[in-house]
């Protein structure tokens, strides 16, 4: 076969004759780790194309692994068939990852607007069950009734009102905050709780950490969301480790929250950022935590991730280290 049939290019580029791949480049072996030609075409791709064009498939090397393909099959002359591949694998990882967070942003949004309606009519639901409380005389078998309203009535003023901070676009990003001093008073807050007294705090906090550029109120409530969350997997006991360190190549703060709980099961690990996900029975979760968490850590141009299997769960963030108007 004449050497001049697979010109210079980069992509992996094939020719096919007769459904056999006959020549391949350099690109086009690597992609496939193909050791030797010919191999069948057919064997390659998930589905064959039905006509001369471009098309989407799941290609197959010959050792059993796979990867997402664009393929470009064009004729060519003498009756071949010329075949361009690309991976695709990574470009779609990334476009599912930012339908993902869309999604998010859009839920977010609306069940912040859900709440500012739900939020008034609240009001009026708890002034009245008060006044009928007052009204009642003190021996009244309905006192009790009234006293469940008002306590599931202040429960979905909680639960509305976490929503509401949802958005909070007006707040200004322009803080100079200190994370490891968020992290410590924050955590001051609730070492008394019951779920921490048995915990063993392990501090790894960087000296000298550059502070972060952003929202002191809401990166004190991404933080707290993320301690109580380890607490409550923890139920009481284990180790819970606090760490921030700085990443120069990036320019981000890295903060680092993790437990020895039982670990998030892998079946509800896509669902656990959306508003309302809990699995938390008995109306102790909201499902509002990690959905408030990813808000906030969006809204600071930041990154927030999990790693998690049984007895291990790490919760890592991103945030931008402050920009200073003459760097
Ligand atoms: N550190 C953790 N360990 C194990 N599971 C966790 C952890 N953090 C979050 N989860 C899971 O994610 C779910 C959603 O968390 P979150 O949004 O904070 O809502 P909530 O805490 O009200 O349930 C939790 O119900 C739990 O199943
Ligand atoms: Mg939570």
């Amino acid at each position: 076969m004449s050497k001049l049939l697979l010109p210079e290019i980069k992509e992996a580029l094939a020719l096919i004759k007769e459904g056999e791949i006959i020549q391949a480049n350099e690109a086009f072996r690597r992609l496939f780790h193909l050791e030797r030609l010919p191999v069948s075409f057919a064997k390659l791709f998930e589905n064959l194309p039905e006509d001369f064009g471009l098309f989407e498939t799941c290609a197959k090397r010959p050792d059993g692994t796979h990867f997402e393909a664009e393929v470009v099959f064009l004729p060519f002359e003498n009756s071949l068939q010329q075949l361009l591949v690309r991976d695709v694998s990574e470009r779609r990882a990334t476009e599912k990852m930012w339908l993902q967070a869309e999604r998010l942003t859009a839920m977010g949004k609306l069940a912040g607007e859900i709440a500012h309606e739900i939020n008034n009519p609240l009001g009026g639901i708890l002034l009245y069950a008060n006044l009928l409380r007052e009204d009642l005389p003190a021996e009244s078998s309905l006192l009790t009734h009234v006293d469940k309203i008002i306590k599931l009535a202040t429960r979905c003023r909680i639960i509305a009102k976490a929503l509401l901070n949802f958005g909070h676009p007006e707040d200004s990003l322009e803080e100079w905050v200190n994370l490891n001093q968020v992290l410590r008073e924050m955590f001051s807050l609730i070492e008394d709780h019951r779920l921490f007294r048995e915990v063993h705090i392990n501090w790894e906090l960087e000296k000298g950490l550059p502070f972060v550029q952003g929202n002191r109120s809401q990166l004190e409530q991404l933080v707290l969301n993320l301690i109580i969350n380890a607490g409550e997997a923890m139920q009481g006991r284990g180790n819970l480790f606090f760490r921030t360190k700085f990443d120069p190549k990036e320019e981000m703060i890295i903060l680092e929250i993790e437990d020895t709980g039982p670990g998030i099961p892998p079946e509800i690990q896509d669902k656990i950022f959306d508003p309302f996900f809990t699995t938390k029975t008995g109306g102790k979760g909201t499902g509002l935590g990690l959905a408030i968490c990813h808000g906030i850590v969006k809204r600071h141009r930041g990154e927030i991730e999990f790693e998690s299997h049984p007895g291990r769960t790490l919760f890592r963030v991103k945030l931008p280290k402050i920009h200073l108007e003459n760097e």
